[in-house]
C-alpha cells in the first residue's frame, strides 16, 4: 500500500453513501480479532451512517465488546446539549447499542477547552498504551471525517495554529471559525493520521465548492489531513463533485 496516498470513490446519493460508508466501517472491524478503536466524526455528514450501524443488517455484524468509539472532536458545551458532537453519535446508536465503558468521549465538563484536550489525551495514551505514536502501530482502526465549508476537518481550522501542532495529541480551541461559534477541542493532525483507515464523507452540492478547492490542492486542513501508514479514502457523492472530475 502506498501510504499517504488518496482514494476519492464516487457513490450516487446521501444514502448510497451511508451504505458504502457503513460496508467499509464492517469491513476494518472484520479485519482485526482484536480490540479495536473507531475515531468518530461530528457534524451532519455521519448520521446516517451511525443509523445504519445501530440497525440490521450492521448491528448483528458489530462485535459491541470489543470496539472502542472515540470522537475526533468536540464542541466545548455540555455533555448532554444537542451541539456535543458524542452526544449525537450516542443519541443514534451508540447508547441503545455499545457497552458505556466503550464509549469515550471528551469530558466538556473539565475547566477549559486546554484542560479538556489534557484530559482526553492522557486517555488516549492510556488506551494506546505508549507516549509516542509509533507509526507501525496505528491508534485507530478507522478515523471518520467531515469536511467544513472553509476546509476544516475535526475542529482544525484554516489559518488556526492547531493545525500545525505536532507535539499534541489534543488541543483546545477557544474559538470556531465557523458556526457553531462555541469552544471546541480536537485530535490534532498526527493523531487523527494514526490509522489504519482515514474515512472521509461528503455529501451534497453544498460541498462542491470546498471540495472544488480541495481537489484543486489548495492548503488546506483536509488536504493535510492523511493516514500516516494507512488508506485515506474520500467517499463523495455525485452532487459534492464538481463537474468537471472526470476530466
Ligand atoms: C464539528 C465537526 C466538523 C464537521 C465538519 C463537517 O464538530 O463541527 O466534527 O469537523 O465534521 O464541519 O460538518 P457537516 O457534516 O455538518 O457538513
Amino acid at each position: 500500500m502506498v501510504a499517504r496516498v488518496r482514494h476519492t470513490i464516487e457513490v450516487s446519493d446521501a444514502a448510497a453513501l451511508a451504505a458504502a460508508a457503513a460496508e467499509r466501517v464492517i469491513a476494518r472491524i472484520d479485519d482485526n480479532p482484536d480490540r479495536i478503536a473507531i475515531c468518530l466524526t461530528g457534524g451532519s455528514s455521519p448520521k446516517q451512517l451511525y443509523e445504519l450501524l445501530g440497525k440490521e443488517p450492521y448491528r448483528a455484524q458489530i462485535p459491541w465488546d470489543r470496539v472502542h468509539w472515540f470522537i475526533g472532536d468536540d464542541r466545548f458545551v455540555k455533555a448532554d446539549d444537542p451541539l456535543n458532537n458524542m452526544n449525537m453519535a450516542r443519541q443514534i446508536f451508540l447508547d441503545r447499542c455499545a457497552p458505556a465503558t466503550n464509549i469515550h468521549p471528551i469530558t466538556t465538563e473539565s475547566a477549559s477547552p486546554d484542560e479538556a484536550a489534557r484530559l482526553y489525551e492522557e486517555k488516549l495514551k492510556g488506551f494506546y498504551g505508549a507516549d509516542a505514536l509509533d507509526p507501525a502501530k496505528p491508534l485507530f482502526d478507522l478515523v471518520l471525517l467531515g469536511v467544513g465549508p472553509d476546509g476544516h476537518v475535526a475542529s482544525l481550522f484554516p489559518g488556526y495554529p492547531a493545525v500545525d501542532v505536532t507535539d499534541r495529541w489534543v488541543v483546545g480551541v477557544p474559538e470556531a471559525h465557523v458556526a457553531p461559534f462555541v469552544p471546541r477541542v480536537s485530535l490534532t493532525l498526527p493523531t487523527l493520521a494514526s490509522c489504519r483507515e482515514m474515512l472521509f464523507e461528503l455529501s451534497g452540492a453544498d460541498k462542491r465548492p470546498i471540495l472544488t478547492r480541495i481537489l484543486a490542492g489548495e492548503d488546506l486542513p483536509a488536504n493535510r489531513a492523511r493516514a500516516t501508514d494507512g488508506e485515506t479514502i474520500w467517499l463523495c457523492d455525485s452532487a459534492a463533485l464538481p463537474e468537471n472530475f472526470h476530466g
